[in-house]
C-alpha cells in the first residue's frame, strides 16, 4: 500500500512531469497505485496523490477494467456538461458537486509503453477529466465557487483537527 497525500499537502498543488521512460518501474508503480485505490475503495487515483510527481494515473470504474494512463492528453471534450457529486481520495469524507463535460477524448501511454486513444463518457470520462486535472495541481474543489469551497474546506478540517485530537 502506498501512502495518500491529503488535502491540506501543498504537494497537491505542483505539477506533475511527463514520464519520460515507460520501464519496469512506472509499471510496477502503476501496479502498486491500482492496489492502493483498490484498497481505498477509490475509482481515480494520480501519482501526486501518493507522493510521486510524474503524469500518471490509474482509473477503475464499476464495469470496467483497471485502466493505466501514462503522459495523458485530454484532446476532446463535448460541449454537452452534466454535475454530478464527486469526491477525492485526497479529502476523505468530502463530496461536491462538480459540472464537467459528458464525453472526453484523451491519448496516453499504457504501463507497457504502448500508446492509446480513448473515447470515454460517464463516470469514466468524468474520472479521467479529474485525474489529469491533478497532474496540473488542480483540484476538484476549484469547480466550487469560493462561498461553498471555503465552507466545505472549513467543515473538512474541524473533521481533520478531531481525527488527530
Ligand atoms: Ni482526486
Amino acid at each position: 500500500m502506498l501512502e495518500l497525500v491529503k488535502h491540506p499537502d501543498e504537494l497537491l498543488r505542483k505539477a506533475s512531469d511527463p514520464v519520460s521512460d515507460v520501464n519496469g518501474e512506472i509499471a510496477d508503480l502503476a501496479e502498486r497505485m491500482i492496489g492502493t485505490m483498490a484498497a481505498e475503495r477509490g475509482i481515480g487515483l494520480a501519482g501526486v496523490q501518493v507522493g510521486r510527481l510524474v503524469r500518471i494515473f490509474v482509473t477503475h470504474v464499476p464495469e470496467d477494467e483497471p485502466r493505466v494512463f501514462i503522459n495523458p492528453a485530454i484532446t476532446a471534450r463535448s460541449d454537452g456538461t452534466s454535475s454530478y457529486e464527486e469526491g477525492c481520495l485526497s479529502f476523505p469524507g468530502l463530496y461536491a458537486d462538480v459540472r464537467r463535460s459528458n464525453e472526453c477524448t484523451v491519448e496516453a501511454v499504457d504501463e507497457n509503453g504502448k500508446p492509446f486513444r480513448l473515447d470515454a463518457d460517464g463516470m469514466l470520462a468524468r474520472v479521467i477529466m479529474h485525474e489529469t486535472d491533478h497532474l496540473d495541481g488542480v483540484l476538484f474543489v476549484d469547480y466550487l465557487s469560493e462561498r461553498k469551497r471555503n465552507r466545505l474546506l472549513s467543515r473538512y478540517e474541524k473533521l481533520l483537527a478531531r481525527g488527530r485530537a
